[in-house]
């Protein structure tokens, strides 16, 4: 089966909100991935709306004809917000205001309650629900108990592993553990800081079927378009076995 590749347009909207201009427009953003051949848009509605606006989100959502994931939090405006859209898909994940873009996953375990009322409404309301975690045996046990469709697994260890053994811990971390989803029934993505380079290896994990990526393909495309930088994406990712 090909992976499948998400592209995150959060960064283009960044750029937009460094000088309070209407551009670059994630919207556009959205359809040129589409047009590239992207399987889904993923967008993150944060609480301080630091990127995207809830404006985009309605926009996107109407423009494209792939899926379209939202990343939220679970607080009540961005769940109400996100139960009246009904997403594609909904991930979960957590959200600090000082964090510079999302740190960790979501911690299953300390967040129950508040997960399991978010993950029962956002299926009800008919968006599938994937919630994104660290790669721990003890979150996808979790994961299960809470009932969610799709797992997206960090890769900020793995992306920032400082030396050979630390990569080759982190890399079986994320094996092992997305063995571990896949017999419990769930679909595996993964995502965050993966790059050009440091994606090879991920491909190799057969359990992992998509990958989430934003800034590196955005930076890569302020040199040679967005078309061309998500086209490079997809023929490194296609020839996974
Ligand atoms: N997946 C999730 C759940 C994320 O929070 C992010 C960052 O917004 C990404 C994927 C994409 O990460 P990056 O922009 O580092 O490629």
């Amino acid at each position: 089966m090909k992976i499948k590749l998400g592209i995150n347009v959060d960064h283009v909207a960044t750029l937009r909100q460094a000088r309070g201009t209407d551009y670059p427009d994630p919207v556009v953003a959205a359809l040129l991935a589409e047009a590239a051949g992207s399987d889904s848009v993923v967008i993150h509605l944060r609480e301080d709306r630091r990127h995207i606006r809830e404006r985009d989100v309605l926009l996107i959502r109407e423009a494209i004809n792939i899926p379209l994931n939202l990343e939220m939090a679970t607080s009540k405006d961005i769940v109400d917000f996100a139960l009246d859209l009904c997403p594609d898909q909904a991930t979960l994940v957590p959200e600090k205001r000082q964090e510079l873009t999302t740190e960790g996953g979501l911690d299953l375990i300390k967040t129950y309650k508040k997960t399991s009322q978010a993950v029962k409404k956002l299926k009800k309301a008919g968006s599938k629900v994937s919630l994104f975690i660290d790669p721990f045996k003890n979150q996808v046990k979790a994961a299960c108990d809470l009932g969610a469709d799709n797992i997206e697994f960090n890769t900020a260890r793995y992306v920032e592993a400082k030396t050979a053994k630390q990569l080759q811990t982190e890399f079986k971390r994320l094996k092992e553990t997305s063995l571990l989803a896949t017999k419990k029934g769930f679909f595996v993505a993964a995502g965050h800081g993966l790059d050009y380079e440091n994606t090879k290896k991920i491909l190799k994990i057969k359990e992992i079927k998509e990958l989430n990526i934003g800034h590196s393909i955005i930076s890569r495309s302020i040199f040679i378009g967005i078309v061309a930088a998500i086209e490079e994406m997809i023929d490194l990712i296609k020839d996974k076995k």
